[in-house]
């Protein structure tokens, strides 16, 4: 029943909706530099399995830490038994997700007891969340990490620090379906709550031609979906010359058969950017654009750098360009000095740009901030931040599963994601950003087109595909 095509472009198959509400992780830009120039790789002749939970931003953390992994020498492998390394990349956003996780921790600790996987490594929302201590005591987790420190696996694994190796000229991962490509690294801005100026310092972009190359590079080995990738992708500009990132992008749209791009900061988003997301076939009509709070006094605190009115103009911009499209954003609740008022203020923009997905998250701490410093004189009770975390959410979640019922009936051109999974239902995303569950065998790269039958918060539920 199902025909797959290198897909004919979104002009077929746009109407809007929604993707995730996800409590957790999204990307840092990255990739990871070669492990030493000759020598023998540290992980040579060793084996690692990544396993992943949750979100597509898990998975592109997986997706750096993987590339880690392979630079360090070791071969990656599916089941636990045959791994010596073993790395569970976790989402939070279950309520069962702990439950879920000691399931895994469980059986590794077996396997550790018969000597056959050697190490594990518990990464991602999990990691970051209270419980981890305990279940590092219970399993005897060789190494936790939270959702912002990913790159310490590099030393876990036998590589010299990330900082170290990491230039912004690499190499994606050539062959998959799809493949991240980094265009700037590190940070110019200097958000009070934010530590990644201070471990990737200052922002560098990476020539447009290399850029270029690496696309043709992968597309040319079978890519077909390119993500662009950084910090904040849409302050990319050369260094002399007067091309942005909407040029950047146009070119890139040019050559492959799919483009995304992540992360963009609301002051660098320029409205052509916008507009070209609508106009161009290749381009996927999802826009995640971090808001992190609706009140202006906390936007201040925080240097972002705008007002929520701004952001709420570009978001109207984004919408009549991009009418089916899906938005996401990250939020920030507690900041140091956020009052009930600030809150009601977020929970208004919130309802004012119907958000299809948002990463939510609860402020924390990071030593050598600005925030962490607030945070000893005016910090924001844990119970508090958590009821606000909660009424953010569920806002989210409200306006997420409206524009997903609104999706039911229509026909649509499917991206497969992920092949079939247990339950028989391939993982895919419509041209408009939606992510989908479609019962087919195609594969992971494959087109298949189907009509949406029914919508969940976070999902859409496609019938047999009619081609
Ligand atoms: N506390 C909570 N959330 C944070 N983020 C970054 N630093 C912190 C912190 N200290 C969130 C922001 C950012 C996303 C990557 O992570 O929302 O956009
Ligand atoms: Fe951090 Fe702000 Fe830079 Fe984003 S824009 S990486 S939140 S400092």
């Amino acid at each position: 029943m199902t025909s797959t095509t290198n897909g004919a472009g979104k002009a077929n198959g746009r109407a809007g909706s929604p993707v995730a509400v996800t409590l957790g992780k999204k990307p840092s830009a990255g990739s990871f530099a070669g492990g030493g120039g000759g020598g023998v790789a540290p992980g040579a002749g060793k084996t690692a399995c990544i396993r992943t939970f949750g979100c597509q931003m898990n998975v592109h953390d997986s997706d750096r830490m993987r590339r880690m992994i392979r630079d360090a020498g070791y071969a990656e492998v599916e089941r636990y038994e045959d791994a010596d390394v073993v790395v569970l990349n976790t989402c939070y956003v279950r309520e069962n997700a702990v439950d879920r996780v000691r399931g895994h921790l469980g059986e590794l600790s077996r396997l550790k007891k018969e000597g056959r996987v050697k190490k594990v490594a518990l990464t991602g929302c999990v990691g970051a969340a209270k419980e981890s201590s305990e279940l590092r005591n219970t399993y005897g987790i060789d190494l936790v990490l939270g959702t912002h420190n990913t790159y310490e696996l590099a030393e876990f694994v036998g590589l010299p620090g990330m900082e170290e190796t990491y230039t912004p000229d690499l190499p994606g991962t050539e062959g998959d379906h799809q493949a991240f490509v980094t265009i700037m690294t590190g940070c110019n801005y200097q958000c009070s709550y934010c530590i990644v100026p201070t471990v990737r310092g200052r922002m560098s972009c990476r020539p447009m031609e290399s850029v270029v190359d690496e696309v043709r590079r992968l597309v040319g080995s079978g890519t077909r979906y390119v993500t662009l990738l950084g910090q904040t992708v849409d302050a990319w500009r050369e260094k002399e010359g007067a091309r942005r990132f909407c040029d950047l992008l146009a070119r890139v749209a040019d050559e492959a058969p799919r483009v995304w791009f992540t992360t963009s900061h609301p002051s660098n988003m320029e409205d052509r950017t916008l507009k070209l997301i609508g106009e161009k076939e290749t381009i996927v009509g999802r826009l995640h654009l971090p808001v992190q709070s609706g009140s202006d006094r906390m936007l201040r605190a925080m240097h972002r750098g705008y007002k929520s009115d701004r952001y709420r103009r570009k978001i109207e911009v984004f919408r009549e360009a991009v009418p089916d499209g899906t938005l996401s954003t990250d939020i920030i609740v507690g900041h140091p000095g956020e009052t009930e008022a600030d809150h009601e203020e977020t929970l208004r923009l919130v309802e004012d740009c119907a958000f299809d997905s948002a990463y939510v998250f609860k402020f924390s701490p990071r030593k050598g901030t600005e925030g962490a410093r607030l945070a000893s004189e005016v910090a924001v009770p844990d119970d508090i931040a958590q009821k606000r975390f909660l009424e953010v959410l569920r806002a989210v979640e409200g306006s997420a599963f409206r524009r997903n019922r609104a999706k039911i009936g229509g026909v649509e051109e499917i991206y497969v994601r992920h092949g079939r999974t247990g339950d028989g239902r391939a993982i895919g995303e419509t041209w408009s950003g939606h992510a989908v569950h479609v019962p087919t065998g195609a594969r992971p790269g494959e087109y298949v087109t189907a009509r949406i039958e029914g919508a969940g918060p976070h999902v859409l539920y496609a019938g047999e595909p009619v081609s």
